[in-house]
């Protein structure tokens, strides 16, 4: 059996303890989408563990893969293998040949671009890594171990954006093709290596990065990531069939944050949204920025879970909720006279309609079995896991 997490907000739902969680069950955890954007932090031996883009099932010895569909920064990938070595975890790691490469000029032009743009990305590369494997001319984790391909794609690259400096792109060269020798064991074709895997019975946890809500095609455009987040992007990103993903857990809070702009209308300011933000210490995990807080949205929890393809969904960050007397709703959109259960095309004159559940200060609580009938109703998901804690024993697994 092999099964997907995904996020159903703006990112940061807790994947990561989720994925860590489940994880002693599965045999590969494998990564599909995104890069070091991702933050998901796993609690481990008491010790909290922020990964970006290695799979949060390495920490419990799995082998973690990252797929084709990932942006790969060889730097920011040393980095993490340090940290993890240094405690005393050895990952193994599978890394595509066909996963594209983020470079120092990634980076760079994304940092002029975003002062532009004004997305607030995590600028670490993702968004022009992307778009130089769309425009093709990207260089894939496969070209790294021929200087003279990285010379030349470089060297396009940099002409295309205006910023070619031959001694830079030389030095780069140089500098990626050194540091891919040092993972040469783990680069390999990753489709044919993880579909044998499951032919020989070998189980996966496809491990979900960013969320519904920052999905290229389905989510706040432009205010997105640059990827396919949900579990279509399975199938792109690692080779996959459909059939071989048998069931989706989608991850939420029973509020929301948002990293970076874009619409959020259920957001909150002032005193009581910094209280939410320190009660669930609601700051990013890549880039350490205070975290948006909001109340749960209705309208685009339903959305998340139709176009996630949800089967089941796993309720984190229920303690930060308690002492709380009431947890507010938005149930619906009121927009141009008429109340919507979905978000319409462009929400943002929308007025959110909420609605007051009952607080709770345990999950054996009335009102917290309430607040969960709630959400199945309106999902048709299971509430299938409830996560109370960062750690892994914080976690409840409901019959
Ligand atoms: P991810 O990106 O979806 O993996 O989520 P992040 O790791 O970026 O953010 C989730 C934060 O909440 C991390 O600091 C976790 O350690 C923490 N966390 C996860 N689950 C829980 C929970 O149930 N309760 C509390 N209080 N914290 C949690
Ligand atoms: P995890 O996997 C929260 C946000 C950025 C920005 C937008 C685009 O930890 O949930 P990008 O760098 O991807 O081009 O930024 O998406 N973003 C995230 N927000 N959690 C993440 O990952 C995110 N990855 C990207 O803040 O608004
Ligand atoms: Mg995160």
């Amino acid at each position: 059996m092999n099964v997907a997490v995904i996020g159903l907000q703006f990112g940061d739902e807790g994947k990561g303890k989720i994925v860590d969680f489940l994880s002693k069950d599965f045999d590969i955890i494998a990564r599909f989408s995104g890069g070091s954007n991702a933050g998901h932090s796993v609690v481990h031996d008491g010790k909290k563990f922020k990964l970006h883009l290695i799979p949060s099932g390495v920490l419990r010895g799995k082998i973690g893969v990252l797929g084709n569909g990932m942006v790969v920064d060889l730097e920011a990938l040393k980095g993490e293998v340090e940290i993890l070595l240094s405690e005393g975890i050895e990952p193994k790691l599978v890394i595509s040949s066909r996963a594209h490469v983020v470079t120092s000029f990634h980076r760079e032009v994304e940092v002029m671009e975003d002062e532009l743009i004004g997305i607030g990305t995590t600028r670490r590369g993702i968004g022009p890594t992307y778009e130089t494997k769309a425009k093709r001319v990207g260089l894939r984790m496969g070209d790294l171990f021929y200087e003279d391909m990285i010379f030349k794609r470089l060297e396009l690259m940099t002409k295309l954006w205006g910023i070619y400096d031959d001694e830079r792109v030389r030095r780069e060269a140089r500098k990626l093709h050194a540091l891919a020798l040092e993972f040469k064991e783990s680069v390999k074709n990753t489709e044919l290596w993880l579909n044998a895997a499951m032919d020989s019975g070998k189980s996966v946890l496809f491990e979900g990065s960013q969320a519904v809500l920052l999905d290229i095609d389905f989510g706040t455009y432009p205010y997105v990531t640059s990827s396919n987040t949900i579990v279509g992007g399975i199938c792109t990103g690692l080779g996959v069939s459909p059939r071989r993903i048998h069931r989706v857990i989608g991850v939420m809070k029973p509020y929301m944050t948002r990293v970076g702009s874009g619409p959020f209308p259920t957001e909150i300011f002032g005193e009581y949204a910094r209280e939410l933000r320190e009660k669930g210490g609601e700051y990013g995990a890549t880039t350490g920025r205070p975290r948006r807080v909001g109340w749960l949205d209705m309208p685009l929890l339903r959305y998340a879970t139709l176009v996630g393809a949800v089967d089941e969904i796993a309720l984190t960050k229920v303690d930060v909720i308690y002492g709380m007397k009431n947890v507010p709703v938005a149930w619906e959109y009121r927009c141009s006279g008429e109340n919507n259960t979905y978000p319409p095309y462009n929400f943002e004159e929308c007025e959110p309609v909420y609605r007051e559940y009952g607080g709770w200060d345990s999950i054996e609580d009335e009102e917290f079995r309430e607040f969960i009938s709630m959400i199945e109703g309106e999902t048709g998901a299971r509430v299938k896991l409830v996560s109370y804690g960062a750690d892994r024993e914080n976690t409840r697994i409901i019959d």
